[in-house]
This record gives structure tokens, sequence and C-alpha cells, in this order.
């Protein structure tokens, strides 16, 4: 595993491996890997040149307090990347990465950044367009992984690879990893405990009745089922931010004729906030 820290050396070691014809595969996360991230790991196994990137991007972090407890586990991740073969770390500092750029902070994003997430988090999606775009340009990759969990960060992914890279990026679209429970497998679950655990996965559990439910009748009854749910959890102290059906494509309010359809919810369990999504 070739570590590397320097934005300059990132950039040299990259344009030679295109130059030499590799292919180079990008992961970006922001560390703390658990089974979701590897299971995007296992997905680029038979790729040339595979690089993980680690980057606790504070450009997307609305809530500071979030940024600064974003768990941190190094030693543990690195373990991960050489049981899985990984090529390179790409580790940049936040001087190189933040201060040094300019940022699209106020590009106009599509529409659909600014509902579910991109209306309760402000600002968070211009943070990872920003961050993303600069990691595919310094690492200039074939194809990047992202999860289906942050269901909304892959459509915007797929915009920006449309709007600043020509579409010349595949973006390789990976399953939500879940636990045994059914709770969407995330850095976050780690800051709840035993008990907490079992009330998040409550919330997989509704979405899977109301998976059955929409799938034999109309979906004019959302809006009804939506009001029992977040009563129902509510009771239990979890606290519903949104819960909308979406077309899985676009973000557009469905219609009946629409069938892509996905089920989309963000949630407290004390001050944890959690996402997740089905398909219906
Ligand atoms: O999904 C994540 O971990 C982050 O949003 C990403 C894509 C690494 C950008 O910082």
């Amino acid at each position: 595993l070739n570590i590397i820290n320097s934005v300059e050396e990132q950039e040299k070691l990259c344009k030679r491996l295109t130059d030499d014809n590799i292919k180079i595969s990008l992961i970006p996360t922001m560390g703390n890997l658990h089974l979701g991230h590897e299971s995007l790991l296992k997905a680029s196994i038979n790729d040339d040149y595979r690089i993980v990137s680690l980057f606790v991007n504070p450009l997307q972090f609305n809530n500071y307090k979030d940024y600064k407890n974003y768990p941190k586990t190094i030693e543990k991740d690195l373990k991960i990347l050489k049981l899985h073969n990984i090529d390179c770390l790409f580790m940049p500092n936040e001087k190189d990465m933040i201060l040094k750029t300019n940022h699209d902070i106020e590009r106009k994003l599509p529409d659909f950044a600014n509902i579910l997430c991109g209306k309760f988090r402000k600002s968070h999606f211009q943070g990872v367009y920003s961050i993303v775009k600069k990691l595919f340009n310094i690492i200039k990759p074939q194809k990047a992984y992202f999860g289906k969990k942050d269901f909304q960060q892959l459509l915007l992914i797929k915009y920006l690879v449309k709007e600043c890279f020509k579409n010349t990026i595949d973006i390789i679209e990976c399953e939500t990893i879940r636990e045994k429970s059914g709770l969407a497998m995330s850095s976050r679950n780690n800051k709840l405990s035993v008990k907490q655990n079992r009330l998040a996965a409550l919330v997989f559990n509704e979405l899977v009745s109301l998976r059955k439910y929409l799938k034999n009748n109309n979906i004019d009854l959302f809006p009804m089922l939506r009001e029992e749910i977040i009563k129902k959890l509510s009771k239990q102290d979890i606290k519903i931010e949104y819960l909308d059906i979406l077309c899985r494509n676009n973000l557009n309010t469905p219609t009946e004729q629409d069938i892509d359809i996905n089920i989309f919810v963000a949630f407290y369990i004390g001050d944890v906030r959690l996402i997740d999504n089905i398909e219906i």
C-alpha cells in the first residue's frame, strides 16, 4: 500500500499511470471504514490500479461538532486497505485540499440537490460536489465507486461527471450493506448505544412494510401512511426529519405511471442523524 499525502505527488503518480495506459479506479471515503466501504473495495477487485482517498471534508459538514466528532480509525482502516490489496491511499491534508483551492461553493447545483438532505443540511452538497470534483481532477480516474445508501449524493456525482468530465468517468453504484437487523451500515452507527441501534432498525422495518403496501396500493395513500409512521416512531423517540417517495432517476415527485420509485428517509436517534433509502 502506497500512502500519499501530497497533492502534487498524487497528481504525478496518476499522470504516470495514465501515460502507461494503466486504468485508475477511485474509491473516495472519509475513513472509518466498515463493511459498506469494504463492499466497494470488493467491487473494484479486478481493476488495474485502485486508489482509496481518505479525507474528512469539512466543507460538507453543516455542523462543526459533527465534523470534529467524526470517527477516526486510521490503524484499522490501513489494515482493511491492505487486506483488500488496495494499491494506493491518498490522504491529503486540509490545507492543500481546502485553502489552496478555489471552490465551487456558490455554484448552482441542480434542483434535486435542494430537497431531502439538501433541504436540511445547508451547503452539504456544495461541499461534496466541490471536493469530489477536486479528487477527480487530481486522480483522473476511469472509474469511481459510490454506495447507494447516499443516493442523492450518487445522483449529484453523476451530474458532476456529465457537467465537468464529459461523462468520461464510469460511476459504479454499489448496493447498501446492512447489519443483520436491516440497519444500513454507516460510520455514524458507531455512535449509537445497543438500545439505540435496535431503535434505528425499526425505521428499516417501517420502510419494508411501506414498500410492501405501496407495491400493492395506490401511491396517493402515501401522505396518510407517512403521518402514521412518523407518529408511531416518535413514540419510540425516533424523530423523522423527512420521509418521501420520489422517482429514483431524477428525484421528481412520482405520478401513477412512474415505476422507478424509492423511499427516502432521514431520522434522528438522540443527536445521531441517519439516512436510508430502498427501492419500491
Ligand atoms: O460518501 C462519502 O464518504 C463522502 O461524501 C465523499 C464522497 C467521500 C466525499 O467527501
